[in-house]
């Protein structure tokens, strides 16, 4: 079993390479299977999710080679129709976007239900409903989500509420569909503009990306390209707070400023100065950091994926009471059993959870229990006295390439054991 083990207190200070979008990619890998032809992503993130989804193309047939370590070429001619499975679908939730993907090429569709996971129910009710507003007859038959059409027609879809996957999802099976879709009150991630700039850039007509308003014009053919995803907005978040939470100085290089603007307000808020250039932001803090409070909420709002690094980052306020609110999903807290392991005081009920910052936490063994948590482990491992020693750290590679290097390049004093 590899565990990450770090002595904490050091300051980083450096400059830190901020890799692709992990939610890009794994949107916009399977949206290059809509194409029957070759695609060429550049800027992936090594990470694991990437290899899970890479193995599930692999097994419908498509050819998926890399150039480089984060270029990979698709080579979607061969691809058939086939189910993808329970066992498949729980390695990488993401793999929603199969189904938007296979109804689109394929006019039909067969993935296995995601189910729940660490952070609550994960329904996919909004997916579905843009689907059967597409003309597709959706059933859920043993598990499996099942769609068929005989030919999707473009309309009017309103999401009850704003998701992230639905909105990708619609997307990807509207781009072959007859006349105009248009999407309401979509999410407006950068990882949604991503993925529409890659079918814009293959032949979709995709408008409005990036606004709550998105209109798919349905195309009837899409031709192979090349593509560069974005920087990974919360990858680059992470190495932000890391800063903050070590008073350090520390560049965080090759990332859209504009992406991090609700946590640059937050940690400005705590009394860190930031910099802004044209692609880094430049995190500065002093020994005076303030406790904040914040809600998660849908982009442009502050991200739910960063939100338990915060947790950590506020625990280390000493004497300053903070309050998180969680508005995306409801049940993100679990990790904090874990911090308060490294002497977080920090009390949740509900979807709020109310920060006690205390003086100096402890390094003690600790356990991810999803990939964020474990980058707020990390974080409060950071700060603490003494050893951290992190278990399944399988959850913290599924999005984060070469973390404890990058980590350790800025001086952290931290290293992968296997036991
Ligand atoms: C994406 O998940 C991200 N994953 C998540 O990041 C992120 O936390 C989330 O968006 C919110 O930003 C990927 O992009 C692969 P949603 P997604 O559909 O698309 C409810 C990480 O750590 N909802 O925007 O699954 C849902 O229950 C991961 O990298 C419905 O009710 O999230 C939730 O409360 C974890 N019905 C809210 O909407 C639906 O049909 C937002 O979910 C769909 C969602």
């Amino acid at each position: 079993m590899e565990y990450i083990v770090l002595k904490g207190q050091n300051r980083l200070a450096g400059e830190v390479n901020i890799n692709g979008a992990k939610n890009a990619a794994v949107a916009i890998i399977p949206a290059a299977l809509l194409v029957n032809d070759i695609c060429v992503i550049d800027n992936l993130p090594n990470v694991e999710d990437i290899y899970c989804l890479i193995d599930m193309l692999t097994r419908l047939g498509a050819k998926c080679e890399f150039r480089d370590r984060h270029c990979l070429v698709i080579d979607s001619r061969g691809l058939t129709f086939q189910p993808a499975t329970y066992e498949s679908v729980m390695k990488i939730r993401a793999s929603y976007y199969l189904l938007g993907m296979m109804l689109g090429r394929f006019k039909k569709a067969e993935v296995a239900l995601p189910g729940g996971c660490n952070f609550g129910t994960r329904p996919i009710d909004q997916h579905i409903k843009g689907f059967e507003a597409l003309g597709a007859k959706v059933t859920i038959e043993h598990g499996m989500v099942k769609a068929v059409a005989d030919e999707l027609v473009g309309t009017n879809i309103y999401m009850d509420v704003v998701s992230v996957g639905a909105t990708i999802n619609i997307m990807l099976a509207a781009v072959y569909a007859k006349g105009v879709t248009v999407i309401e009150n979509a999410a407006k991630e950068p990882h949604i503009v991503d993925t529409a700039n890659f079918l814009n850039k293959l032949g979709a007509k995709i408008k409005g990306a990036g606004t709550d308003v998105i209109k798919v014009t349905g195309v009837e053919k899409l031709s192979g390209g090349e593509y560069t995803i974005i920087p990974d907005q919360i990858e680059a978040g992470t190495y932000m707070i890391a800063a903050a939470v070590t008073h350090g100085d520390v560049i965080v290089k090759n990332i859209i400023p504009k992406h991090m603007d609700s946590l640059s307000a937050k940690l400005q808020e705590m009394n860190c100065q930031i910099e802004e250039g044209d692609d880094y932001i430049r995190v500065t803090a002093g020994h005076n950091l303030v406790g904040v409070n914040l809600k998660t909420m849908s982009y442009p709002g502050f991200p739910t994926d960063l939100q338990p690094q915060m947790s950590a980052l506020l625990s280390t306020c000493n004497g300053d009471t903070s309050v998180i609110t969680e508005t995306v999903w409801d049940n993100r807290f679990q990790y904090v059993n874990e911090l308060k392991r490294l002497g977080c005081n920090i009390t949740v009920e509900g979807r709020v959870a109310v920060i006690e910052g205390a003086s100096c936490l402890t390094g003690a063994e600790v356990k991810a229990t999803d990939l964020r948590a474990g980058a707020a482990l990390i974080i409060a491992g950071l700060a603490s006295s003494g050893e951290t020693k992190i278990s399944n750290v399988k959850y913290i590679d599924r999005g984060y390439e070469d973390v404890e290097n990058k980590l350790k390049s800025l001086g952290a004093n931290i290293r992968r054991i296997e036991e």
